[in-house]
């Protein structure tokens, strides 16, 4: 039988509870992982972590903004399993589109504790974990296209994002010399709560709009294919890949729509 592709390793995934985290909860436990979900909605992820299989897959509550959760997460992990080889650090807020000149200050800070100070204390004490029980382990954000360029979410969200992939950058520096490689994936609009409820919109009218301001097309982006991504880079096929962003826009941040000249004109 052919060797799964995270057989014997351990995953903590943060905002499992829903969208791209459920996704590669799925998928991780699929291809042979132990998996620690993390997340504040309980319900639904102790309902996650059972349709999953409690053997593969548990449920732990924890609010990425308290580093004092953070830290006592990781201990729980290493109590359960013993050690820690993949941080899929994904839990984010989007928060509300608004101008900048009527900027929600409380909710721009809300937005950098979750996405960026929420990060930045798994990756501390996942790090801190995978040197101490010498694992050389794979660390994964969830950034976003918006962490490229701007207009694409709300001021506090594409900041957050930019920041985060400085981070990513930044711990890539410093965790080479362990053999701990960090990592980050950029999705395109992919129809989660998250994206639905900001813009007010059904899945597939989050989907469709996707599907029309994309340069790829014949393709409609699932949460799927994030945890694909995410599969690739926690898995050893990608032992040599640190502080890469792997965007997963089907060409969206890289193609000027209103400029290319390419684009076919359909009558
Ligand atoms: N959906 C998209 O279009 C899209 C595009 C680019 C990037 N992303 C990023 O993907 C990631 C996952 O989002 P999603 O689209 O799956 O949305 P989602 O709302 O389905 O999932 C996000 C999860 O994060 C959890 N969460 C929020 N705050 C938390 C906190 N403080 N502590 C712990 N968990 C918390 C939520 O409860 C939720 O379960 C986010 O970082 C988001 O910014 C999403």
């Amino acid at each position: 039988m052919q060797k799964q592709r995270l057989e014997g390793k351990v995953a903590l995934i943060t905002g499992a509870a829903s969208g791209i985290g459920e996704e590669s909860a799925r998928l991780f436990a699929k291809n042979g992982a132990l998996v620690v979900a993390v997340d504040v909605q309980d319900e639904l992820g102790e309902k996650v972590a059972a349709s999953i299989g409690s053997n593969k897959v548990t449920y732990h509550h924890c609010d990425v903004r308290d580093e004092k959760q953070v830290e006592e997460t990781m201990k729980f992990t290493l109590e359960k399993h013993g050690h820690i080889d993949i941080l899929f650090s994904n839990a984010g807020i989007l928060g509300s589109l608004s101008s900048i000149f009527d900027l929600d200050l409380n909710e721009f800070d809300n937005t950098m504790a979750t996405n960026i100070r929420g990060a930045a204390a798994m990756i501390k004490h996942a790090a801190r974990a995978m040197v101490e029980k010498k694992v050389q382990g794979s660390i994964i954000c969830t950034t976003s296209v918006s962490a490229s360029i701007g207009g694409t979410g709300p001021h506090g969200y594409t900041t957050s994002k930019h920041a985060l992939l400085g981070l990513v950058r930044s711990a890539c520096s410093e965790l080479g010399a362990y053999g701990i490689r960090v990592n980050s994936i950029s999705p395109y609009g992919v129809a989660t709560p998250l994206a639905c409820r900001a813009f007010n919109l059904e899945p597939h009218e989050v989907e469709a709009n996707s599907c029309a301001e994309a340069n790829l097309k014949g393709v409609v982006l699932k949460a799927k294919h994030i945890a694909e991504a995410a599969l690739f880079l926690a898995s050893d096929e990608a032992i040599y890949i640190s502080g890469h962003n792997l965007v997963v826009d089907g060409g969206f941040t890289v193609v000027n729509r209103s400029t290319n000249c390419f684009a076919p004109v359909y009558t």
